[in-house]
């Protein structure tokens, strides 16, 4: 598994007002948008192109386009939904599939709700999209349920990561033959005893949605 994170001063600007707690819902949402859309454009340097020719005002050339089968952009209900519109701002042609994960805040571990998507994701690079890497569970369960249904190179955008939860994804995806690639704004300093990341920015879903429970 590869780990890259962004190191970029519109990212730390936005994470910082991201973090603050006085932030309210309309400007998390906002910025959230906007950092994804900055994340998305290192997370999909690898995205797969065919050569395309085409002919300019002046002559012809060859540039690429984006290859088929097209990419999968898969939220993690529910908090991934508030990253979906800078992903698709980016790879507007990408299809979505959706999976609805929960945590149970005892066990920390994760299962899944809901699902819509294809059967079939061979030969698919799929881009998950999940703020917080915090045990890595949920990740973990995404990434295999994914690969389990074909797809074959993996990208996961997080806002935010914890040193346990990259430990726990890469334990979680031993003996997966099939490349993982996490981009993040940060790579924090640890979990607490609840499983959250510290310094962190809170309970992201509750922090652009409202407090769910
Ligand atoms: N989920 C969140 O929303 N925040 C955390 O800090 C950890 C998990």
């Amino acid at each position: 598994m590869r780990l890259h994170v962004v190191d970029h001063p519109l990212v730390s600007h936005k994470l910082t007002v991201l973090r603050d707690e006085q932030t309210d819902s309309p400007t998390f949402r906002r910025l959230t948008d906007e950092l994804v859309t900055l994340l998305a454009y290192e997370a999909t340097r690898e995205v797969r192109v065919d050569p395309r020719d085409i002919t300019t005002p002046v002559g012809p050339t060859t540039g690429v386009y984006l290859a088929q089968p097209r990419p999968m952009v898969v939220p993690i209900l529910r908090a991934g939904l508030g990253m979906l519109d800078g992903m698709m701002r980016l790879l507007p042609t990408a299809e979505v599939g959706f999976l609805g994960m929960v945590r149970n805040e005892e066990t920390l571990e994760a299962s899944t709700y809901a699902e819509r998507l294809p059967d079939d994701l061979s030969g698919r690079q799929c881009y998950v999209l999940d703020p917080m890497l915090a045990t890595g569970g949920t990740l973990a369960a995404a990434i295999n349920f994914l690969t389990s249904r074909g797809a074959d190179d993996i990208t996961a955008i997080c806002l935010l990561a914890a040193p346990e939860g990259v430990a726990n994804l890469e334990a979680g995806l031993e003996g997966l033959d099939v490349p993982v690639t996490v981009v993040t704004a940060a790579l924090d300093e640890k979990l607490n005893d609840k499983g959250y990341i510290v310094p962190g920015l809170g309970d992201a879903g509750d922090r652009l949605y409202g407090v769910a429970h």
